[in-house]
């Protein structure tokens, strides 16, 4: 195991009703005057939004509000969002949504105590000072809710970059399950999908004799397993979307990463799908996935054929321990298809024709060099044959 440090300073309230005490915890994290912030309508429509108001108006709270954020959150409503926190005076970011929302509250509040262009943290500058965000989450996914990271797309240009920094760490995160039961059934997929991304991009590793992390990415993948197809037949049922929920942080909190090399190879290369093409970021991955692992397989055998005998029941063949690495991908891939995700680009919306330019964007956009690095080196060539392995 490799040295490591772990801070994840987050407070956490899970259940039922939580979300009624945000203003409390505002309160608590220092918060005098609020930017509630949020997506495209979904907590108009729950009444949610109400109650977070009312909750902060208990507490004596003044706030503003800025809703509007798009799946994949764009430059611009951060741009707009800095200048009204400035204008306001607001000391508190409250995020009331998704990953979407969550990221683009951590970019406003990173920008408007920043002096420079807030994309300099999406080009590479470490984050070291924001205004507290709070989060309110609606969807088991990104896990932003636990994580110092952001990820917002440039409109100009329309790529999509991630930003890092303890600074932007929630001070708080509520984690109501019964608020993801209005979830779409292709939502609720793409959250699961996305889950076990995180999961498996921290499982790919270069690291030797990380037993503990292997074993605990295990148990939240068989979690998945378990209770992602209960919560697809009936969106409804609390205990599955409450098993999702909190394997959705653990799974991104890095817990499960700490002390060993990782990948997000697949994550890079899906990054440039939902930036040119608008697709949810799990269905993108559920595409992406399968065809990286089947390709970098070989690099070690050994690895997923570890994860198709422990997570996906396979039988293991010590004669030829690539039949059953095949056998786990190929059973993932199965579970994915099976909760409804896409399978190939064109069911993503994905062209062929664009692959020269999703392949120059990968390689040569962010300061890379030619190569994304991760599990394996890809470079461009490898890219690109990866991208017609989605076809
Ligand atoms: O915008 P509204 O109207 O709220 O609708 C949203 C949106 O259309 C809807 N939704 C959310 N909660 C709902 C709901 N609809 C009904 N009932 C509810 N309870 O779901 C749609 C998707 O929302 P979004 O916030 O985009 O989803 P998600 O949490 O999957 O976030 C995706 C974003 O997170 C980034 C992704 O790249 C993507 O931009 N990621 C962020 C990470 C991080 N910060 O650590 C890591 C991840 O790997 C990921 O890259
Ligand atoms: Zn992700």
């Amino acid at each position: 195991m490799r040295n490591f440090t772990f801070y994840s300073p987050t407070f956490f309230a899970f259940g039922k009703d939580t979300e009624k005490d945000a203003g409390k915890y505002v309160r608590r994290f220092g918060g005098t005057k609020v930017l509630i912030h949020y997506g495209g309508g979904s907590v108009v429509r729950s009444g949610l939004l109400d109650r977070v108001k009312a909750s902060l108006e208990e507490e004596g709270l003044p706030y503003v509000v800025l809703g509007g954020v798009k799946p994949n959150p764009r430059s611009g409503l951060v741009y707009e969002g800095i200048d009204l926190c400035r204008k306001e005076g607001v000391d508190f970011v409250l995020a009331v949504g998704g990953g979407s929302t969550i990221d683009s509250s951590k970019a406003i509040a990173a920008g408007t105590v920043y002096d420079g262009d807030f994309w300099d943290f999406y080009s590479g500058k470490l984050i070291t000072e924001a205004l507290p965000v709070g989060t309110i989450l609606t969807i088991a996914a990104a896990g932003s809710e636990g994580s110092p990271d952001s990820v917002i797309t440039n409109e100009n240009g329309m790529f999509k970059r991630g930003a890092t920094g303890d600074a932007i760490r929630p001070k708080f995160s509520i984690l109501n399950p019964a608020l993801t039961q209005t979830l779409p059934p292709y939502q609720t997929a793409c959250g699961v999908t996305d889950i076990m991304a995180h999961l498996y991009e921290r499982y790919l590793t270069n690291t030797r004799d990380v037993e503990v992390t292997d074993r605990l990415i295990e148990a939240l993948l068989l979690t998945m397993i378990h209770e992602g197809p209960r919560v697809i037949e009936n969106p409804d049922d609390y205990e599955a979307r409450a098993n999702i929920m909190w394997a959705g942080m653990m799974a991104h909190n890095n817990s499960c990463g700490v002390g060993r090399t990782q990948d997000w190879n697949s994550h890079n290369i899906e990054h440039e799908l939902s930036a040119e093409y608008d697709c949810a970021h799990g269905a993108g991955l559920a595409v992406t996935m399968p065809a990286v692992f089947t390709y970098v397989m070989e690099h070690d055998v050994m690895r997923f054929a570890k994860a198709a005998v422990r997570v996906w029941g396979c039988q293991m063949d010590f004669d030829h321990p690539e039949k059953t690495a095949k056998a786990g991908i190929e059973a993932f891939r199965s579970f994915l298809i099976s909760l409804g995700m896409p399978k190939n680009f064109a069911e993503l919306g994905a062209r062929e024709e664009d692959i020269p330019n999703l392949v120059r964007a990968l390689c040569y956009g962010n300061g890379r060099k030619g190569s994304i690095s991760g599990f394996v080196t890809l470079n461009e060539e490898d890219c690109a044959k990866i991208y017609k392995m989605m076809v």
